[in-house]
């Protein structure tokens, strides 16, 4: 336990602080780009990806559905570890959405399974790793030892300060907004606030992802070009990224050419870009 401690002490402390991230140059070369260093400031704080392709990758191979989703956990394992050592803040990843109960009941099951397999075989690593696991979604609609297996994950992880991984489970961005309005409407009739107290961090408080700041970039893989109902609010300002290739097939040297591009964009939130003596630059 002591060791355990200390060692999640440890790695806050070193681990997290994010460095320059240097690309391999076997990396750099899958993705036919140079090497290149990316400095800290320019690093997204909250990653969200949208993980689609797995059925047409399983498809292209004339596979089971089921079996693109297991190379897609496969594919998440390494983007989760791969966020933890960059630094990355926070990652949110769409794993089940509402409207994915509409599928068939053997997708439906091979993806429950996955889940409860995933969260089995990772957690002690997560938890060694300082992650901090939130479940975005109605937990409580999920089937039981899925449920039990993300409300332990949770509960286990709830102290640890590094990575916020967040799972959408079970989630809906509209839903989200609602359960949001619904919960400062309670508050409202019970006189805990008054209406004109309702603000933007009032409201972000009700949501998921409170303990995350807003979805800097969003990637979206398989070339489809939406966002299907994920986090609507978190991304009012983020970056969209759209990866032509299938989740299956999503990895570091992708996800480091995804940073790269963000890097480089101009970020305004609406304003205009300024110089360093507050002129307004072209
Ligand atoms: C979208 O691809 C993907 C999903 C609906 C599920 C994503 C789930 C995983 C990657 C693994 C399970 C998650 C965890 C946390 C272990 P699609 O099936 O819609 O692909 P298609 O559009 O090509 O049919």
């Amino acid at each position: 336990m002591f060791f355990e401690k200390l060692s999640k002490l440890l790695n806050s402390a070193f681990h997290r602080t994010p460095q320059y991230i240097t690309v391999s140059v076997a990396e750099a070369q899958s993705v036919s780009q140079p090497a290149a260093a990316l400095p800290p400031s320019r690093l997204p704080r909250h990653v969200a990806i949208i993980m689609d392709g797995n059925g047409r990758w399983a498809n292209a191979r004339g596979l089971p559905r089921s079996a693109g989703h297991a190379a897609g956990t496969e594919a998440l394992r390494d983007i989760i570890r791969a966020s933890d050592d960059w630094g990355i803040e926070a990652l949110s990843l769409y794993a089940f959405s509402t409207e994915n109960w509409a599928r068939s009941k053997e997708e439906v099951s091979a993806l429950m399974s996955l889940l409860l397999k995933y969260f089995n075989s990772e957690i002690d690593e997560l938890d060694e790793k300082n992650v901090h696991i939130t479940i975005l979604g109605d937990v409580d609609g999920l089937p039981e030892p899925q449920r039990e297996a993300v409300v332990n994950a949770m509960a286990r992880t709830k102290d640890n300060t590094g990575l916020k991984l967040n799972i959408a489970l079970n989630y809906g961005g509209r839903a989200e907004l609602v359960r949001a309005a619904q919960r400062l409407a309670e508050q409202v009739k019970s006189g805990q606030i008054d209406p004109e107290d309702i603000d933007d961090m009032l409201f972000e408080q009700q949501l998921y992802t409170r303990e995350s700041p807003d979805v800097d970039l969003l990637i979206r893989t398989s070339g489809e070009q939406r966002l299907s109902n994920f986090l609507p609010w978190q991304t009012t300002y983020a970056e969209f990224i759209f990866d032509p290739i299938n989740w299956p097939e999503f990895n570091r040297a992708r996800y480091m050419k995804c940073l790269r591009e963000y890097a480089d964009r101009d970020r305004r939130f609406g304003g205009v870009k300024t110089d360093a003596s507050g002129e307004v630059s072209p």
